[in-house]
């Protein structure tokens, strides 16, 4: 935790036009700045520094914030790192917490487990090109692989000796204490003697005839006898690894990976993620594949994006990792792959984190491994282009193919796929799928909407019921737990105004056809068009809300100062706007997971029609009506409890009422708006 004051005095510090100009040549035009953008290809510049209002801002790509954010955008950094990196940079002494004498010894652990793994991994390269073995089996089977010289060093690969000490000696040689070796699961220790005669120790492998001359020792290595692959963190720093053994035999584990340590939590890891983050960042995408050769091999063919969740299936923690450098993930199968439906729940798991979601078959008998290596970099990158489909639709396809004619299976596969569906967070892409399906199902709009809803309703009650109930750490979407919030405390709208400012940002200026006052002859009021933001002051002014968060309230105030203007403001207005504040809280809710531009690139996207947005627009204005409603009724009922004399009971009891009702109203329009 960096404290609130550093914080603030790195904010003063850092001068926008200093950070930026670590990276980008920027020329003085009056009070600014311009350079070439470093987000983006270009040749005229495009991108402009403002010293005084501290930011900068991209007319080209859209990219811009202040200094912290510049930095978390071109390295990737996570917020506290970006912090922590410009501490440095200007001299600030971060007075991190107070740590306790056990927290500075696990954080002593920790680093010296980084240590010994970097040394392992440079002992397993310096093998493969040192060593006869190495150079032999290692080398050798890499080259027969068609692994390149370039790549085998870009990813560190390397090779374990046959010697089952060869590495933990040569560690302790070298100064490297047994306790680390051992905590970094790279060497296992042998309480006594048996156990290593035995054989049944954690390595799984039969001893050879060499290790049988082997002298009676305390330890031996986890790796031996295996190419290995180092496994890097999200930094670079190498924090386990896996070694896949060139023997055939079946008796052999095909990979031994190292145990869970301080350093390594595999379901937070993703194999390549090192490699992977910046083109992952600048394509917008990224693939998932299976296993590390999966990884190395689609690299090298010039497709950088790929991550592997090697082995197992995913889980949040990884879902997470990627969604800092993306909201798209593509999941690639063999073409003969029985995991396909096994793999779902994992993909329900990325819908329900928002992201947008397709998935590749690569063609009988292939994998990304093999397919890379037998095309082209063309033809591969051509392959993904033309054959990745958008999940829901897949698989809607998948199974109706399988239930083909059978109302009974028909009847379950609907409420499989709108359980997937049910799980997207934003009630936009909810709408677009359950079309798609109804198209593809040839089933009615309503149907679909029907079991949603039920859905969607039945598992927010269980959400809100378990969460009271422990503490269990239950996967719970955003808008589950805000809602959560909602049932709990009434003590304000924050959500719901953050919700409304959200929408303004992204879609204020998009057109909306409404009801006019002027009718036509048959007495119909005549549809005029007007601006989703005239269409939310409207409905906000007429019941006269106003927001209470000043930073939401300063943001729509200058909303409608514009419209009297004839103007609509939208989001790039205030991301370079001078509070920063409000240029923070654009730069965040723009950067919220979806956009309705990468919507309309994405391939299952028909017509977004403006009444899908219109109905956003309602469910947010009464989410927030309904929910000041709320505030109402619960400041009456405090004031009820203060023992109220009669007349104030009685008007305090009527105003209820009415709250009440009106409150029943507006849930009664939420419920029918939810996922329409
Ligand atoms: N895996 C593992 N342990 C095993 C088998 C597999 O950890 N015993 C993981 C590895 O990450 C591996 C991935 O699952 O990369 C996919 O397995 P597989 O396709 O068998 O391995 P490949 O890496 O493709 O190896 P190769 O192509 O060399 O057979
Ligand atoms: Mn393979």
């Amino acid at each position: 935790m960096i404290p609130k004051e550093d914080i603030d005095k790195i904010f003063e510090a850092a001068r926008v036009e200093e950070v930026v100009g670590d990276y980008v040549t920027l020329k003085k035009r009056g009070v600014n700045l311009i350079g070439l953008c470093p987000f983006h290809d270009e040749k005229t510049p495009s991108f402009y520094v403002s010293p005084v209002k501290g930011i900068y801002k991209c007319f080209g790509c859209g990219k811009g914030g202040h200094a912290i954010n510049f930095m978390m955008e071109k390295e990737l950094m996570s917020y506290p790192d970006a912090l922590r990196h410009l501490a440095k940079k200007y001299n600030i002494q971060i007075t991190e917490e107070e740590q306790t004498p056990e927290q500075l010894q696990s954080q002593n652990d920790r680093e010296s487990l980084f240590v010994v793994s970097s040394y392992a991994q440079k002992k397993f390269s310096e093998n493969l090109y040192t060593t006869d073995e190495g150079k032999s089996v290692g080398l050798g089977y890499f080259k027969e692989r068609g692994f390149r010289e370039d790549i085998i060093q870009k990813f560190q690969l390397g090779y374990s000796l046959s010697k089952r000490t060869a590495f933990s000696d040569s560690a302790i040689k070298e100064g490297y204490k047994l306790e680390y070796l051992v905590k970094a699961g790279l060497t296992i220790e042998y309480k006594n003697e048996n156990e290593l005669h035995s054989g049944n120790g954690e390595n799984e492998e039969k001893r050879t005839e060499q290790e049988e001359n082997l002298q009676l020792s305390k330890y031996a290595d986890r790796f031996w006898g295996r190419v290995m692959f180092p496994v890097h963190n999200a930094t670079g720093r190498v924090i386990a690894f896996g070694g896949r053994t060139l023997r055939t035999d079946k008796k052999t584990a095909k990979y031994i990976n190292s145990p869970e340590t301080a350093i390594y939590h595999k379901s937070d890891v993703l194999y390549g993620i090192f490699f992977a983050k910046k083109e992952i960042n600048s394509q917008d995408n990224c693939f998932l594949v299976e296993g590390y050769t999966d990884v190395i091999s689609m690299f090298q063919a010039g497709v950088e994006n790929v991550v592997a969740s090697s082995g197992t299936s995913l889980t949040v923690g990884q879902i997470k990792l990627i969604r800092r450098f993306t909201n798209n993930i593509t999941i690639l199968y063999d073409g003969d792959s029985a995991g396909i439906k096994a793999s779902f729940r994992g993909i329900d798991l990325i819908l329900e984190e928002g992201m947008n979601v397709k998935v590749l078959l690569f063609p009988d008998g292939e994998d990304p491994d093999s397919y890379s290596k037998r095309v082209n970099s063309e033809e591969l990158k051509a392959f993904i282009k033309n054959n990745s489909k958008d999940f829901i639709s897949f698989k809607t396809n998948l199974l109706m193919d399988e239930v083909q004619n059978d109302p009974i299976k028909k009847a379950g596969l609907i409420k499989e796929i709108v359980q997937s569906i049910a799980l997207i967070p934003e009630a936009i892409y909810r709408s677009v799928y359950v079309k798609e399906c109804s198209r593809i199902m040839d089933m009615e709009e309503t149907i679909l909407l029907n079991e949603l809803n039920k859905i969607r309703s039945k598992r927010f009650n269980e959400k809100s019921h378990q969460s009271s109930k422990s503490t269990e750490n239950t996967i719970i979407s955003e808008e589950f737990k805000i809602e959560e919030k909602k049932q709990v405390g009434t003590a304000s709208a924050e959500h719901q105004e953050r919700d409304i400012i959200r929408l303004l940002l992204n879609y204020g200026n998009k057109n909306v056809m409404v009801d006019g006052e002027e009718t036509d002859v048959d007495n119909k009021p005549i549809q005029i068009e007007i601006t989703l933001a005239e269409l939310i002051v409207h409905e906000l002014e007429n019941d006269g809300i106003v927001l209470e968060n000043p930073l939401y309230k300063s943001v729509f105030t200058e909303f409608v100062q514009h419209l009297g203007k004839d103007k609509v403001l939208d989001y790039n207005y205030f991301i370079s706007h001078e509070n920063i504040a409000i240029c923070a809280l654009a730069v965040d809710l723009i950067s919220s997971p979806y956009s309705l531009a990468k919507w309309e690139q994405h391939s299952i996207y028909t017509t977004l029609e403006e009444n899908i947005l219109k109905k956003s627009l309602y469910n947010a204005v009464y989410a927030l009506k309904s929910r000041k409603l709320e505030m109402m009724i619960h400041d009456i009922q405090k004031r009820l409890k203060e023992n109220p004399a009669e007349e104030e009971l009685i008007r305090l009891m009527q105003t209820q009422h009415q709250l009440l009702e009106a409150k029943k109203t507006f849930n009664a329009l939420l419920g029918r708006i939810v996922v329409k």
